[in-house]
Formats: structure tokens, C-alpha cells, sequence
């Protein structure tokens, strides 16, 4: 495949553990990957990976939480990439376990801006660059915690609000070609979920008895389930919260 062939496709939070191995897979199946940080050197760290592997990506640093640096950004894809064929809205922050009465108002604000807002904001970029191009496909990164409740508070608010809006935007865009879904994974091996797993505290073992399973998924696991959703083969699949937990939101 070359350069005029490729399909391209957005990853934020593509400098952490699930975001970087779904840009080495799309890179894999000859997509050009433009990964999306706040963290600048993460994301040239994930880009640098992709390079060796004879991948195809590149480096963005911005703050989705911040609407200037996320319309930069936007700007900035348009001139170098020309059309967007798949965006993976994947950056968000932990909750820190926090229930309802402990948050505080700046740890709450920083969760909504980053997690709801944030992806709502690129959505939007997203959505305006695929209706105009002809089509697209949307893949935000909610939880398990956005379809079942958990005491993380503002994490288990902000990723039911990311549900929601799947459901909404693919409900709208539909038939003008955006497919919009969203994964919902259990506890992954990876970033955020790595820490949980590091601690090996008697919260931990209460978490993975809740994966049938019988252990964390994998973050390749999860971006397989973003390839297909942005493949033709998912081509009448809009608005899904697809599990990818173990059997978590089985019980
Ligand atoms: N790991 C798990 O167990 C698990 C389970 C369910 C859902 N998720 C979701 O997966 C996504 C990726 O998480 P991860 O586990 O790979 O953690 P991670 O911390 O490794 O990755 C998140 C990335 O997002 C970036 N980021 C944070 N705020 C940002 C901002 N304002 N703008 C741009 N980038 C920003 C971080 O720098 C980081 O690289 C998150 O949305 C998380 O909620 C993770």
C-alpha cells in the first residue's frame, strides 16, 4: 500500500498502554496513524515504534481537555492528512477509585473536562471532517464502568456520559455515513489498568472476580475489537458498546 492508498486514523491518548498498541495494529494493517498525546514525547515514543516496525504515524501533543489546542490540532490533521478515515477517541484519565462524597470539585472538573468534554470536543471535529469527506468511523474508548456502575465515581459518570453520547451521535450520523460505536473494556493489562494490577491489594483480587475470565485482558486485545469495528465487516454495526471484559457486564 502506498502513501495515496492508505487509510488514515486518529488515536488520542496514543502515548499510553492501550492507545499505542492499537496504533501499532492499525500500522500493521497499513493505516497511517496520527498519534495524539498531551504527552508529546509519549506519543513520538509510540510513532518512533510504529517507524520500526515499517509503520506509518506521526505525532500530535494536545490537550483534548483544552478546546484551542484540540481545534490546533484538528487544523493541523486537515493540512497533513487531508481526510480522516477512522478516529480511536482513547485518551482519559483514572478516577483514583473515589467515591461520590470524597471527589473533589477540582479532581471532578478535570475528569469531566478530559474524559466527557474532551471526547465530545473531538467528536465534533471528527464527525464535521467525515460528513464532509462522504463517511467515517467513530471508536471511543468508555469502560466496563460505563455500562455497569462501579464507586469510582467521576470515572463511572464520565464513561456512562461517553455511552451515551455513542449511542446519540451514531443515532444522528448514521445515515450520512459515520459509523460511530465505542469499546468497553474490563481490566486491561495496560496503562491505568496495569497500576490497579501492580497494587495486588485485596481490591484487586474483589475486581478480577468480577471477570469471569479469570484474568485481565490484554490491550491488543482491545484494539482488535477497534480494527474490526472500523473494518467493512462491522459496516451495519452503530451505536454498540462492545464488552471486551471477560464477561464482566455478564452478570
Ligand atoms: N487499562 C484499563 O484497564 C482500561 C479499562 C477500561 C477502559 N480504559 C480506557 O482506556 C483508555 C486508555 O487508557 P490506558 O489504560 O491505556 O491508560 P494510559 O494512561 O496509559 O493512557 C491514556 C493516555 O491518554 C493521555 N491523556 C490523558 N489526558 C489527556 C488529554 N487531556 N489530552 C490528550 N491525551 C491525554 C495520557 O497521557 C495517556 O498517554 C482510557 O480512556 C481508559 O479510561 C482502560
Amino acid at each position: 500500500m502506498n502513501d495515496t492508498q492508505a487509510k488514515t486514523i486518529l488515536i488520542t491518548g496514543g502515548g499510553g498502554g492501550i492507545g499505542s498498541v492499537t496504533a501499532l495494529a492499525f500500522a500493521g494493517r497499513g493505516y497511517r496513524v496520527a498519534v495524539c498525546d498531551v504527552r508529546l514525547d509519549a506519543a513520538q515514543a509510540t510513532v518512533d515504534a510504529v517507524r520500526s516496525a515499517g509503520g506509518q504515524a506521526d505525532a500530535y501533543g494536545a490537550d483534548i481537555g483544552d478546546a484551542a489546542q484540540t481545534a490546533d490540532l484538528f487544523a493541523r490533521l486537515a493540512a497533513d492528512y487531508g481526510r480522516l478515515d477512522a478516529a480511536f477517541n482513547n485518551a482519559g484519565l483514572g478516577g483514583g477509585g473515589v467515591p461520590l462524597l470524597d471527589i473533589s470539585e477540582e479532581d471532578w472538573e478535570r475528569n469531566v473536562r478530559v474524559n466527557l468534554t474532551g471526547t465530545w470536543r473531538c467528536m465534533k471535529h471528527e464527525v464535521k471532517l467525515m460528513l464532509a469527506q462522504g463517511g467515517g468511523c467513530i471508536v471511543n474508548n468508555c469502560s466496563i464502568l460505563g455500562i455497569n456502575g462501579g464507586a469510582n465515581a467521576s470515572y463511572t459518570a464520565t464513561k456512562h456520559g461517553i455511552a451515551g453520547l455513542t449511542k446519540s451521535a451514531a443515532i444522528s450520523y448514521a445515515a450520512k455515513g459515520v459509523r460511530v460505536n465505542a469499546v468497553c473494556p474490563g481490566l486491561i493489562e495496560a496503562g491505568l489498568g496495569l497500576n490497579v494490577i501492580k497494587r495486588g491489594d485485596e481490591a484487586l483480587r474483589r475486581f478480577l472476580a468480577l471477570h469471569p475470565a479469570g484474568r485481565p485482558g490484554t490491550a491488543l486485545e482491545v484494539a482488535k475489537a477497534v480494527l474490526w469495528l472500523c473494518s467493512d465487516d462491522a459496516s451495519f454495526t452503530h451505536g454498540h458498546l462492545l464488552a471486551v471484559d471477560g464477561g464482566y457486564g455478564s452478570h
